[in-house]
């Protein structure tokens, strides 16, 4: 994808965020829609600032995600305003000017001091709808972020343009160049560090650009869901690796995940291979009128059939699900939304007024209950993993029985496996960026 696509994109997608918002200014009984970029924070009592991490609702107009103290101004039948701070300042680097394809589209104001967006601003702030955070505050203009404005611009936003699919494909391509060299490093010998080191240097990109914290899990660390430490040396033997890390691309995320046997002849490579065949029939349901509840729910009868094909658990996948079995080895959800953030705002939303779907009971950690509709881009992370703490309750419990302990201790020292793609439903045949990413980065 070249910059030349994204410019043939962009229109497209301005005119529908123009659509959506004139729709939402209207339910909120607003005239105008002011999206601040967000402001440093800073570690308490120190100068230190964080990462700058920019107001979703402000990269969704613009790929800018290093500019503080810039605003968004919107007002229906209008073209957009851009007010765009590039301060005097020796300290720090400075915003180079805006350039590319996104910029016509904005009446561009450059401005030298925070304080100065005010000039610009609409002229009365109780008629404008300001979504962002509370330090985002400029003289009248505070941030009220109404329901009625945010529901309606967040449950639209799990429909993605095609501008914003061809963003996840840049996202998606930095991200799998980056897994191809953490595979090599692995196998290499690195630690969980170096691998990580590898991966950066391969994305190009920090971990504080990177959307989210990388997980590198060598052996039982695979285990721990979100496990961000990083052993500076590596175990010895290194069994397996479970890495869950992305790339960004001016604002959006790719969100994968691969699991690797050290030994590609041997017994957890045929599990890893058994929950990667599941995992593409997964992929193949990301379908226009598929309830994603209903998917996570197959998702368990799938991988409970596997723990039942390798002899772990005994139950059918049925009575696995059933009797909450298949929870103590795949205590998570099996996705969510992904775009401008990895966990994609709205995933329960009934509506865009405001309604949520709820969860299923007993699955307390899916994060999207919605029915796909084409355009929406979701993850699919099956995974079997061996938790000591969730172990240790099936042992104690009324199930204990349900397993063979002999084969769980077997798989325990390989920790886990997750495999995640992040796929797009269409009107068609389901759009898997992530299996496409490694098509064209053969290994
Ligand atoms: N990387 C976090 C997740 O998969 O949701
Ligand atoms: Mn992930
Ligand atoms: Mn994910």
């Amino acid at each position: 994808m070249t910059a030349p696509d994204l410019a043939m994109l962009y229109p497209q997608h301005i005119e529908q965020l123009l659509a959506r918002t004139a729709q939402a200014l209207q339910r909120g009984g607003f005239d105008h829609l002011v999206v601040p970029s967000g402001t440093l924070h800073y570690h308490l009592f120190d100068d230190r600032d964080y990462p700058f991490a920019t107001n979703p609702q402000f990269k969704a107009w613009v790929p800018l995600t290093r500019n503080p103290g810039s605003w968004v101004v919107v007002t229906p039948g209008q073209k957009p305003t851009l007010i765009y701070l590039q301060p005097f300042d020796y300290w720090h680097a400075v915003p180079e000017a805006p350039s590319g394809y996104w910029v016509e589209h904005f009446d561009v104001v450059v401005i030298r001091k925070p304080d100065e967006a005010l000039q610009h601003l609409p002229r009365d702030a109780a008629r404008c709808a300001i979504l962002g955070e509370p330090q985002s505050t400029l003289g009248a203009f505070v941030p009220n972020n109404p329901p009625a404005v945010v529901n309606y611009l967040e449950y639209h936003r799990a429909y993605k343009t095609p501008y914003e699919i061809a963003m996840m494909r840049q996202a998606t391509r930095i991200g799998v160049r980056a897994h191809r060299a953490a595979e090599r490093a692995f196998r290499a010998g690195a630690s969980e560090f170096g691998i990580h080191l590898a991966y950066c240097q391969a994305a190009g990109q920090d971990a504080s650009e990177l959307p989210y914290n990388n997980i590198v899990a060598l052996n039982e660390h695979g285990a721990i869901l979100h496990y961000t430490e990083r052993d500076h040396l590596p175990p010895k033997p290194a069994r397996s690796f479970l890495i869950d890390a992305g790339g960004s691309f001016r604002g959006y995320a790719s969100d994968i995940t691969r699991t690797y046997a050290h030994d590609t002849g041997g017994e957890f490579q045929a599990l890893i291979d058994a929950v990667d065949a599941a995992q593409l029939a997964m992929c193949d349901a990301v379908r226009a009128g598929f309830d994603y509840k209903q998917l996570h729910l197959d998702a368990h009868l799938a991988l409970a059939g596997i723990l039942k094909d390798f002899g772990i658990s005994k139950l059918s996948p049925e009575a696995a699900l059933e009797t909450g079995v298949s929870n103590v080895f795949f205590p998570h959800g099996i996705g969510h939304g992904i775009g401008l953030q990895v966990h994609e705002v709205a995933g329960f939303a009934a509506n865009d007024s405001g309604g949520t779907i709820a969860k299923p009971d007993g699955h307390p950690y899916l994060r999207l209950t919605r029915v796909l509709e084409p355009g929406m881009v979701v993850t699919i992370e099956p995974g079997i993993y061996f938790v000591d703490l969730l172990l240790d309750g099936l042992r104690q419990g009324p199930h204990a029985d349900a397993v063979d302990w002999d084969r769980i201790a077997a798989f325990r020292p390989y920790g886990g496996i997750r495999i995640e793609d992040n796929v797009a439903c269409t009107d068609g045949a389901p759009l898997n960026l992530t299996r496409e990413g490694f098509a064209a980065n053969a290994a």
